[in-house]
């Protein structure tokens, strides 16, 4: 298998095993109009659909990846390319804001320097709220990157906010 073709393996694996990607395709899939609804709850959690969650949903739908990014083309709602280096998608939905969501947004506005809806001037962190991602029973919930981080406190958001600061730092 070439280099090329085992990080696009790898990188379909990854997306297989993001619970937000896995959500919206079990939420979705027998429904009508299902792409266009799995494409918004990828938008809506990772502020972009990236081309490997594309290429999963091709074949996990049926639907031709050329199909999929004429939607993605036609809507401008929809991005593919990540508004920040790291988006970070803190859930407001119910559960997580019963166990209180609300301070961990505030948190890593205040730890970023990112509005809600907003980019940092270097672009380093995009911060959104969405609804559930659909993991209720780890609550409250963000997800960076596609990485989930779950039952968080606001003293957890320092630690993750220097945790991908440090990663750029590695990885520029
Ligand atoms: S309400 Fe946040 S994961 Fe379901």
């Amino acid at each position: 298998m070439s280099v090329q073709a085992k990080g696009v393996t790898s990188k379909l694996k990854k997306t297989e095993g993001d619970p937000d990607v896995a959500a919206a395709v079990r939420k979705w899939k027998s429904k009508r109009g299902s792409l266009i609804m799995i494409l918004h709850e990828i938008q809506n959690s990772r502020g972009y659909v990236p081309r490997d969650v594309a290429i999963y949903l091709s074949r996990e739908l049926g639907v031709p990846l050329a199909r999929i990014y004429e939607a993605l083309t036609f809507y401008h709602y929809f991005k593919l390319q990540p508004p920040g280096k790291a988006v970070i998608s803190v859930c407001t939905g119910t559960a997580c804001y019963l166990k209180g969501s609300q301070a961990l947004v505030e948190e890593f506005s205040r730890e970023t320097g990112a509005a809600v809806g907003a980019s940092t001037g270097d672009k380093m962190f995009h911060l959104q709220c969405v609804r559930c991602v659909g993991c209720c029973g780890l609550a409250p919930v963000a997800i960076v990157n596609g990485k989930t981080y779950g039952r968080l406190t606001p003293p957890d958001v320092k630690k993750i906010v220097h945790e991908w600061r440090e990663h750029f730092a590695e990885k520029p």
